[in-house]
């Protein structure tokens, strides 16, 4: 089954925790936790004490998004905090193995995100360690920009990949998830949907997520 991510960066995080347990209720599969250090992406978001918030308010996966420069310092505070998932870009993770390494070691799942225009390629030889790949749909940094097409292109390439590989990694798209979007990613191979405008902009969550589930 697909699962749906909502991402808390579009969340009011006045009530992050009311936020996040309506989006749990709603039928959230995952909770998606953008981390932006102000310099790998131009944001400043959360720290690790916001995965503890989350972690009192869900039982469901918290699925960390590491923007930021320095991945080997910050990765393992984010598992430790309590992170199933903690994906960091490849275009920062100079050091990639030790990384995932230190992930591991901290008790989470290691991912890679990749940015719009980063090859594919980059991945070849990390692919073996890795529970999630995460493509951006859009530039890191903010919620509501509009997708970029070439994504959907770069799910299948990466889905074909895979599947040659025997790999059943998960494939999350990152930005500019919609009930428009998210058919043509899902066809393309993505099996995780991270989405933050598209739905915390809803009235109805729970109609929000049952929607864009019935757009696939
Ligand atoms: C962008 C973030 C995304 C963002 C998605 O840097 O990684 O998770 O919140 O927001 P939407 O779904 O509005 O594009
Ligand atoms: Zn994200």
């Amino acid at each position: 089954m697909i699962k749906i991510a909502p991402s808390i960066l579009s969340s009011d995080r006045g009530r992050l925790s009311d936020e996040i347990k309506a989006m749990t209720d709603a039928g959230a599969d995952w909770i998606h936790i953008d981390v932006i250090d102000g310099h790998f992406a131009p944001n400043i978001t959360f720290g690790p004490w916001v995965v503890e918030v989350a972690r009192k308010a869900t039982n469901i996966p918290l699925d960390c998004h590491l923007m930021v420069s320095d991945p080997l310092t910050y990765a393992p505070l984010f598992a430790k905090a309590g992170a199933d998932y903690v994906s960091v870009h490849l275009e920062a993770a100079l050091h990639t193995h030790k990384i995932l390494s230190s992930i591991i070691e901290a008790g989470a799942k290691p991912g890679l995100a990749i940015n719009p225009n980063t090859s594919l390629a980059l991945l070849d030889d990390t692919l073996e360690m890795l529970e999630l790949i995460v493509l951006m749909g859009v530039n890191p940094g903010f919620s509501g920009q509009p997708f970029i097409p070439a994504t959907t292109k770069k799910t299948k390439k990466l889905s074909d990949t895979l599947s040659k590989l025997g790999l059943a990694i998960p494939i999350e798209i990152d930005g500019g998830v919609t009930d428009k979007t998210a058919a043509d990613l899902v066809a393309a191979g993505a099996t995780v949907l991270v989405s933050g405008s598209h739905l915390f902009s809803s009235s109805n969550y729970a109609e929000a997520i049952t929607n864009l589930r019935q757009s696939l």
